[in-house]
């Protein structure tokens, strides 16, 4: 049976957190199994909002493999790749950027918050394009779902709209008595399916956003609030210790709050990642003592500290295993791109064929 297919992907900005975690890397690795995935390293995306950073890339690449390959994304399964590698994601750009209205664009919510955060006044055409390059990352290898988090969901509108346009003007043509998987060259009569499925978000509904050590709505290097995948123990200590907890208590002995309290949300979040009933035991035994005022932040704070050292022990194991071989990670590249190259080529062909310029 064929598996459905999947596609995912983040800009190599930087190292990743727990917020990416909890918000989607999580997921990723238990769709593996199911699913045909694809995991796109969306160098070309970055360019819309710092064009002036390409210089870093190369490492910010490396890292995000490390990340990957540390919470258990298996290249054996998966496919990883570098999007600027695959030429024919700019073509599909080109020609799906003609399916998507200027007013379209600029209605994306995503765009306003991009602007604030990197302090741009005038958006370029990339950057009103972002959404048109990443629905040509999606299309290319028809991806049925896209899991992402909650931010994105636009963005996969804005795919979906651009699909059905495409399959609308372009219907796919079929000769009667020939598969659809044949005839994807063959020209006959109209069947009414089109070159691409319309893709689906998959977004976690459970914990949402993760909060910033600070108490900050979300996690976010520039806010100097996150916490690494790849940070050290000694790094963990500080900012866990540093966390913000319930302002408004002021000593141990007070009742506080621990819902919309980090370091307790954290542990929400954490300790069943662990899966040892102890901790889970713990976790609670403290929530009671914090909500009648019987535990100081700090101690909450060590208990959390052990519990992020546990979470990430089998992501430093992993990562280790693979930090001192870059020929490896260049490997996994090469043939991921190559995987990913195959799909596109095909994709373009069925593109060409469907438009008439196949010439
Ligand atoms: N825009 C995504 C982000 O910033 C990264 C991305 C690029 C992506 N291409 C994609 C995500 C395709 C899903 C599918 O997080």
């Amino acid at each position: 049976m064929n598996k459905k297919r999947i596609l995912t992907g983040d800009r190599p900005t930087g190292k990743l957190h727990l917020g990416h975690y909890v918000g989607s890397l999580k997921n990723r690795v238990k769709l593996q199994d199911e699913y045909d995935c694809y995991f796109i390293i969306a160098d070309l995306h970055t360019l819309t909002t710092a064009p002036e950073k390409t210089g870093e890339l190369k490492e910010n690449i490396r890292e995000l493999v490390l990340d990957y390959l540390s919470i258990g994304i298996d290249p054996a399964k998966s496919t990883v790749y570098v999007q600027s590698q695959i030429p024919e994601v700019a073509e599909l750009a080109v020609i799906f950027s003609n399916l998507a209205t200027v007013p379209r664009l600029q209605r994306v919510p995503t765009l306003k918050d991009v602007m604030r955060d990197a302090d741009i006044k005038i958006p370029s055409l990339g950057l009103l394009g972002y959404p048109v390059l990443q629905a040509a990352d999606i299309l290319m290898v028809k991806a049925d779902l896209v899991p992402v988090g909650r931010d994105q969901a636009s963005h996969i509108e804005v795919t979906r709209e651009i699909a059905r346009e495409f399959n609308r003007l372009y219907p796919l043509v079929l000769t009667p008595g020939v598969s659809r998987a044949e005839s994807l060259r063959t020209p006959g009569v109209d069947m009414g399916s089109g070159v691409f499925p319309i893709p689906e978000a998959l977004i976690p509904e459970d914990i949402g956003t993760l909060p910033g050590t600070d108490g900050r709505v979300k996690m976010s290097k520039s806010a100097g609030n996150v916490i690494n995948l790849s940070d050290d123990s000694q790094a963990i200590k500080k900012k866990v210790m540093g966390m913000y907890t319930d302002p408004s208590r002021v000593h141990g002995d007070e009742p506080g709050n621990t819902e919309q309290n980090p370091v307790f949300i954290y542990l929400e979040a954490f300790v069943p990642e662990i899966r040892n009933s102890k901790f889970e035991i713990r976790k609670e035994e403290l929530k009671k003592r914090y909500k009648t005022g019987k535990v100081k932040d700090v101690e909450v704070k060590e208990f959390l500290f052990g519990v992020l050292e546990e979470f990430l022990q089998p992501l430093r194991a992993r990562r280790q295993k693979f930090e001192n071989q870059p020929e490896v990670i260049e490997n996994i590249l090469k043939e991921g791109t190559e995987r990913a190259r195959a799909e596109a080529q095909r994709t373009l062909a069925d593109v060409r064929m469907v438009m008439k310029i196949d010439y």
